[in-house]
């Protein structure tokens, strides 16, 4: 299969609740596609970690799945009841990687689940597990639907505009987060032209967003993550449009490493900073984002290059994942509820009220 122009699915459920996942290995990609079955807990583990699967709702949906996935093939410890021996599969799942909050969020979902009264004793408790996670899947689908709607609302014909990482279809049930806006503005006839940043050091910007958006026919530039000040000062960009991983009831920001100096430097260009993300991606329980747990990657990713030394010997390399850009940088937050202005912990707090009927 051609990426350029085959089906790219991230994540995908076969079958009822005894069926298996897909996971593409976006690891493969530009260069080939590649898809990994997983039948068992370690499978789904390891795609996570190695970046296999990510982008903060993928990264969530793949382990709502790997739970149900985990718990097939387990007969459970000793004395353990099913509430317990969720709880362990999650907590295994939770292990894998720290910062994208979604995937805390929908294991409490499917936790909350197996907490319910008589669960433990309920035959169709796998069933509504399932149940639940083809729920949250679903419901992100229709999340990005909604966040692309009002995101492409904010953006001008004939607008440039930069982009950090990969939040398309890959990292996500449905179009993306702040990619599904642009995708969306281009469908509804605007003129657009995306610069986008190659995000080291994992390059999902230079392997996925230019993949994704050529796919989708709009006009992309390839530029190295140190570049985008160039760029805002030769005025050819007049926003900035990416994903989050968690954010503060503040507004604060954590995202792909370099989303921090790409909001100053759009700040001092008078340049607005948009950050497009579900719901489910802010973490209410957090005052700011000086609590978010930054992960911590692999020497080997930033000291080497395909495999080769780019760096003496045992050189000190510090790798964070993330940054955490504070709120005062950024312009607006798109959701699937709608655009949330300063000051985010009103805005915030109002999205995140539950509907009135
Ligand atoms: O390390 P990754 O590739 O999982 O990081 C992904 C990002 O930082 C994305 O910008 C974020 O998850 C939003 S994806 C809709």
């Amino acid at each position: 299969v051609d990426a350029l122009n085959g089906p790219l699915e991230a994540v995908e459920w076969v079958g009822d609740e005894r069926g298996y996942l897909k996971i593409l290995d976006q690891t493969r990609l530009p260069a080939s596609v590649e898809v990994i079955e997983c039948r068992d807990l370690e499978t789904v583990r390891e795609a996570i970690r190695s970046l296999r699967v990510r982008g903060a709702p993928a990264i969530g949906i793949a382990g709502a799945y790997g739970l149900i996935v985990g718990l097939q093939a387990d007969a459970g410890l000793p004395g353990e009841d099913v509430r317990e021996r969720v709880a362990r599969t999650s907590r295994a799942l939770r292990a894998c990687r720290p910062t994208a909050v979604n995937l805390f969020a929908y294991l409490d979902r499917l936790e909350s689940v197996a907490a319910v009264p008589g669960a433990a004793s309920d035959s169709g408790l796998p069933a509504r597990l399932f149940a639940e996670a083809r729920r949250i899947d679903a419901e992100n689908r229709d999340a990005c639907e909604a966040m692309a709607r009002h995101g492409a609302a904010l953006i001008e014909d004939g607008w440039g505009v930069i982009t950090h990482c990969n939040t398309g279809g890959l990292a996500t049930a449905g179009i993306g987060t702040a990619l599904g806006v642009l995708i969306r503005a281009h469908e509804d006839g605007k003129r657009l032209r995306v610069f986008a940043d190659e995000t080291r050091p994992l390059l999902q910007g230079a392997r996925l967003t230019t993949l994704e958006l050529r796919r989708a026919g709009v006009d992309v530039t390839l530029i190295c993550d140190s570049a985008a000040a160039r760029v805002l000062h030769e005025r050819r960009a007049d926003a900035v449009f990416l994903g989050a991983d968690r954010i503060a009831s503040n507004g604060d920001v954590a995202n792909k490493i370099g989303t921090y100096s790409l909001a100053v430097n759009a700040a001092a260009h008078g340049i607005p900073f948009f950050v497009v993300a579900p719901t489910s991606t802010i973490d209410a329980a957090l005052e700011n984002g000086d609590a978010i747990p930054i992960e911590e990657r692999r020497p080997d990713e930033v000291a080497t290059w395909q495999g080769e030394p780019i760096a003496p010997p045992e050189v000190a390399v510090y790798n964070p994942a993330f940054d955490v850009t504070p709120h005062r940088y950024v312009s607006a937050i798109v959701t699937e509820r709608g655009v949330l202005r300063p000051p985010f912990r009103e805005s915030i707090a109002a999205a995140l009220e539950p509907a009135r009927t």
